[in-house]
């Protein structure tokens, strides 16, 4: 089953154009990464699937329904949640009333505010201090449970170890090993390539808003990886 099809999407803010004919599939139980340097559209990737970006030409599949230029919020009642780049923690809401408004689109699951706050013991213990006072070790992980909250099919997270200590990007590594290994299918855009490879089968490398290059993780040397990111 695919959740996610990318057909040659072109994608702009106002009329500047930003992805050029940019393809890509996420199947079910997929461990897929997008790759790619500083500026190249990895974050519009995912703005194009939020309706964030405007979609031209090309065309874009959520679990088999076709939905270009969709709305906010559209995404996840599909099934597809983001862990936006820089957390996004909303500053004058408590850790909680960030976790509920990741349950605005109502899909049953196994996550609810009790699991996630067994996943993130220490998210329960700060239930009621605001988001913006965590550390961003725990900023990360309330990001990823307000994105869980949407009990979703493909998680996407955009940069997720960016800032965050060699320690919690282990934590991190083996957190989405574990949600992947329960169902949850990953689609992970990075710039650190130790992590993207404890973590997926598949890749995809963006280059001035086109991908270059695509591939299973197994036997690619990480020089030549590390070639597309190096600045
Ligand atoms: N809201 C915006 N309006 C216009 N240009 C933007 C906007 N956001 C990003 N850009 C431009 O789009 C390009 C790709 O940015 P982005 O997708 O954020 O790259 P990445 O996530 O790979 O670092 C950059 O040249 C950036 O300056
Ligand atoms: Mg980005």
């Amino acid at each position: 089953m695919t959740l996610l099809r990318m057909q040659d999407v072109d994608a702009f803010y106002g009329s500047a154009q930003i992805l050029d004919k940019v393809s890509l599939r996420v199947e079910k139980g997929d461990r897929v990464a997008v790759l790619g340097r500083n500026g190249v559209g990895k974050t519009t990737l995912i703005n194009a699937l939020l309706g964030i970006a405007r979609v031209g030409a090309g065309s874009i599949e959520m679990q088999g329904q076709a939905c270009k230029n969709i709305r906010n919020f559209d995404a996840a009642r599909r099934g597809i949640a983001v862990v936006p780049q820089g957390r996004r923690i909303i500053a004058n809401l408590t850790v909680k009333e960030n976790l509920m408004l990741g349950a605005a689109p109502r899909r049953p699951g196994p996550w609810v505010l009790e699991t996630v706050f067994d996943l993130f013991p220490i998210l329960r213990e700060r239930a009621d201090t605001f988001g913006t006072a965590l550390s961003g070790g725990q900023q990360q992980m309330l990001a990823i449970g307000r994105a869980l909250m949407a009990n979703p099919d493909l998680l996407i997270l955009d940069e997720p170890s960016e800032g965050l200590a060699p320690v919690i990007v282990d934590q991190l590594t083996d957190l989405l090993n574990r949600l992947s290994s329960e169902g949850t299918s990953i689609l992970l855009v990075e710039q650190n390539i130790s992590f993207v490879l404890d973590v997926v089968r598949r890749y995809y490398v963006l280059s001035k808003g086109r991908v270059i290059e695509e591939g299973d993780v197994s036997g690619v040397s990480i020089d030549k990886l590390r070639q597309h990111i190096a600045v």
